[in-house]
């Protein structure tokens, strides 16, 4: 056991097969490499607290939004039989939380690697999916675990649910990706729970959106590696009509979406769960990618980030105060 032990994981960001990814169509994801989560676990006399964003306590008192975190804390203390250690957990994140960003999942990857780091045991990447899993299932009810695979991966990533994650790069030198935060809180169990109460009410008009998705993801497979952005922007486009079609999207997030189109978006669409959250245009190029992030925020966007595929390098972050309305 150490005295001193760290855990870091990153924001997440679908491209394309949210919500398909659930009925086991395929999907594609990157992490951010500059919006972490860093998780410091010490030593101490006595008790067991954590301290984070919305709690500062002890890890027995955490309620509701962090009844996941804490099932996957007791389960990983119960694994190595040390129930009764001490330590104080710190974790400090710059996701916002419920945006999209796999804010619940990256928390959970990096306090499981904490947790490992701390008790001085080798993590491998089945046992970190399972373990994460145990806080997800409990945050969002039916989770696919992109999320969790994403946040903890090296690079991007096709994901189908219950299949080994392939990694592979996206091959898109010239094109940026711009991220803007509509500032309204996304519920992924809200929004999941929507989609399958459609599938029960009207799988005429549900399954074949779902279907839909995945063949739109399985093109944009082909399209990232030999590099076709103007094929990635209508992709983009027709997951968006899809997306808001299963109900998942919103007018703000339909507003964004065309500000982006026109300020020379290649292609626009919602990004995770939706029903508020996130969304992501494709630029083709840095200064259209600024031209873009500087429209949305002036419409209200309430934080932008860029993103290129060359590097996964972080370029720019830029904030506003109000909500687009
Ligand atoms: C949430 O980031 C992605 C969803 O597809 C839910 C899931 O896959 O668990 C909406």
């Amino acid at each position: 056991m150490k005295k001193q032990a760290f855990g870091k994981s990153y924001a997440k960001i679908i491209l394309f097969g949210e919500h398909s990814v659930v009925y086991n169509q395929p999907a594609i994801a990157i992490p951010l490499y500059s919006v972490d989560v860093n998780v410091e676990i010490n030593k101490a006399v006595s008790g067991q607290t954590i301290n984070c964003r919305y709690f500062d306590g002890p890890v027995e008192d955490m309620q509701d939004n962090l009844a996941g975190l804490k099932k996957l804390i007791y389960a990983t203390l119960k694994k190595f039989s040390k129930q009764s250690e001490s330590f104080e957990i710190k974790i400090s994140s710059k996701l916002p939380a419920e945006r999209g960003m796999g804010s619940s999942a990256a928390t959970a990857v990096a306090v499981t690697r904490a947790l490992f780091d701390y008790f001085d045991v080798h993590l491998n990447r089945d046992s970190l999916l399972e373990i994460a899993d145990i806080e997800e299932k409990v945050t969002h009810g039916n989770p696919s675990g992109i999320d969790s695979a994403t946040v903890s991966s090296d690079g991007g990533i096709w994901f189908i649910k219950g299949h080994e994650n392939e990694q592979f790069n996206l091959n898109l030198p010239t094109s940026s990706l711009v991220i803007a935060d509509s500032g309204i809180k996304g519920k992924t169990s809200e929004a999941v729970s929507l989609v399958a109460r459609n599938l029960l009410d009207e799988p005429e008009k549900t399954k074949p959106l779902i279907k839909n998705l995945g063949e739109i993801t399985n093109t944009a497979k082909e399209a990232l590696t030999v590099s076709e952005p103007m094929l990635i922007g209508k992709l983009m486009d027709q997951a968006q009509k899809d997306l808001s079609a299963l109900g998942v999207s919103n007018k703000t997030l339909d507003k964004m979406c065309a500000i982006a189109k026109t300020n020379g978006a290649l292609g626009a669409k919602l990004t995770g769960s939706g029903l508020g959250g996130c969304m992501i245009a494709l630029a083709p190029s840095q200064e259209s990618a600024q031209k873009i992030a500087t429209a949305l925020r002036t419409k209200g966007a309430t934080k932008t980030w860029i993103q290129t595929f060359k590097n996964y390098e972080f370029s720019m972050e830029e904030s506003n105060g109000d909500a687009v309305k």
